[in-house]
């Protein structure tokens, strides 16, 4: 089949790698000519691995290519894929659909007839049918039909979970439609992911609907790890005990500096805002909303507190800036939070990232940038872990005591354990496992 990606970020790029990857014929298609060109020579506009590998296989078989010329890239294409950003819209919370609803309107006229339409990007219920209205006002006389066909790639492991998805949810009530997503989802649907097919408002609500349940999932571990730490608890024993029960489930249970990235923050705030324009309030939401940002900045205060309560003049190295590992996106990573709050306090900040320094040091100039984990660490009173990067699990931990001044190791995602950490040297604080815990 033949495809057009309109938008080549993060969502756009990975999904029409895939797609050709799949056998399908596929352009992805991006206004930023420079990043065209740097596609063009096989170099990544994010960090995502195996990326890289995947387009230049299916650019050199000649499935995949890269333009900024959205009109000749439609042409003939069975469907086309809206894969724009939806920022939040600054000032009120809303996603800025401006985007999505240029590229409908650039497209509409280049179409051809049975062409579908696809929102990929994450946009309120209701989008698909201004989508649609927008190309019929542009081409009337072209037959097209609009589907939502929502995203559920986890960054750093979005090829893996492209391709072995737990689910492809459509949303169209379109019958012709329909097949043309059987068509471009056939491989998968062949291994057999479900694909689950919904009206289109409903398809929109599902993909707001997951990631606000996820982020509320995190979010209610985190208030449990608070807990363990006044009862003397340990909040890995609580999510384990919790998480085998199916009903629950294991997954985003590990408690930590509380969620970032582009899509749960933006997301859940965008529900919110639909939610209030319909007058149904959505309280857990808006409880997860603001738990989450609070917690934030709790977690700068735990490192202050592991020092004892006044920082001024101390040096704290840092592990760890982005989001989550496996990516250099800084977007509402904890650390932002973490690091004004160490400032305020008047601590010098140090920090070493696998991937992210560059990203890392647009949005924290004031914070030293360092090439290794032990040279963050060098001559500091503290080291905090703040994203779990694998090249952290196994520091050593006597190069790493022997590099610091102090001995406090605050561990916010608990990758160490207590009984090793001390016997290293450390004064040893982390997540939901307080002093009376019992070791793991
Ligand atoms: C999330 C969803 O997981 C994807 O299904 C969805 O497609 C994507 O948003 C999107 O809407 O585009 P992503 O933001 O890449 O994916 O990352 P996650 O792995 O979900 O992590 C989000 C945040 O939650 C991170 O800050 C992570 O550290 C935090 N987290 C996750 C926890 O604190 N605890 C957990 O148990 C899991």
């Amino acid at each position: 089949m033949k495809i057009a990606m309109i938008g080549s970020g993060y969502v756009g790029l990975v999904s029409g790698a895939c797609f050709a990857d799949f056998g399908h014929q596929v352009v992805c298609v991006d206004k930023d000519s420079s990043k065209i060109e740097r596609l063009n020579a096989n170099i990544m506009p994010i960090y995502e691995p195996g990326l890289d590998a995947l387009v230049k296989t299916n650019v050199d078989a000649g499935r995949l290519a890269f333009s900024t010329d959205l009109a000749s890239s439609v042409k003939g294409c069975d469907a086309v894929f809206i894969a724009v950003g939806t920022p939040s819209r600054r000032g009120d919370g809303h996603a800025d659909l401006s985007y999505v609803y240029a590229a409908a309107k650039e497209l509409a006229g280049a179409i051809d007839p049975k062409t579908v339409v696809v929102t990929k990007s994450t946009v309120p219920v209701g989008t698909g049918d201004e989508v649609e209205r927008i190309i019929r006002e542009a081409n009337p006389g072209v037959e097209f039909a609009v589907v939502s066909n929502p995203e559920f790639l986890r960054e750093g492991a979005a090829i893996g979970d492209f391709k072995r998805p737990d689910r492809i949810v459509v949303g169209s009530n379109v019958e012709w439609a329909r097949d043309v997503m059987r068509g471009v989802y056939r491989p998968l649907f062949l291994n057999e992911s479900p694909i689950l097919f919904t009206s289109r408002r409903s398809s929109e609500l599902i993909k707001y609907a997951a990631n606000a349940f996820l982020a509320t999932k995190i979010t209610f571990i985190n208030e449990m790890a608070d807990l363990c730490e006044k009862l003397g608890a340990n909040v890995q024993d609580v999510s384990r005990g919790i998480g085998l029960d199916n009903r629950i489930g294991a997954k985003f249970l590990h408690a930590g500096p509380g969620y970032g990235g582009s899509c749960f923050p933006k997301d859940t705030l965008a529900l919110l805002k639909t939610a209030q324009d319909n007058d149904t309030p959505v309280r857990i939401v808006e409880a997860v909303v603001q738990a989450n940002d609070l917690r934030k900045r709790a977690m700068g205060r735990k490192i202050v507190n592991a020092l004892g309560g006044d920082v001024r003049g101390m040096k704290i190295g840092l592990l760890g800036l982005t989001f989550k590992p496996n990516t250099d996106d800084m977007r509402d990573a904890p650390s932002i939070a973490i690091v004004q709050t160490l400032l305020d306090a008047g601590a010098v900040v140090h920090a070493h990232d696998p991937e992210g320094m560059e990203e890392a040091a647009k949005v924290m100039p004031d914070v030293v940038m360092c090439q290794s984990p032990y040279a963050a660490a060098q001559n500091a009173d503290a080291v905090a872990l703040v994203t779990e990067w694998d090249a952290y699990r196994a520091l050593d931990m006597g190069k790493l005591h022997a590099a610091m001044k102090g001995n406090v190791l605050v561990d916010l995602r608990n990758i160490y354990r207590p009984a090793e950490a001390e016997a290293a040297g450390f004064t040893y604080v982390s997540v939901g496992r307080g002093p009376l815990s019992p070791e793991v």
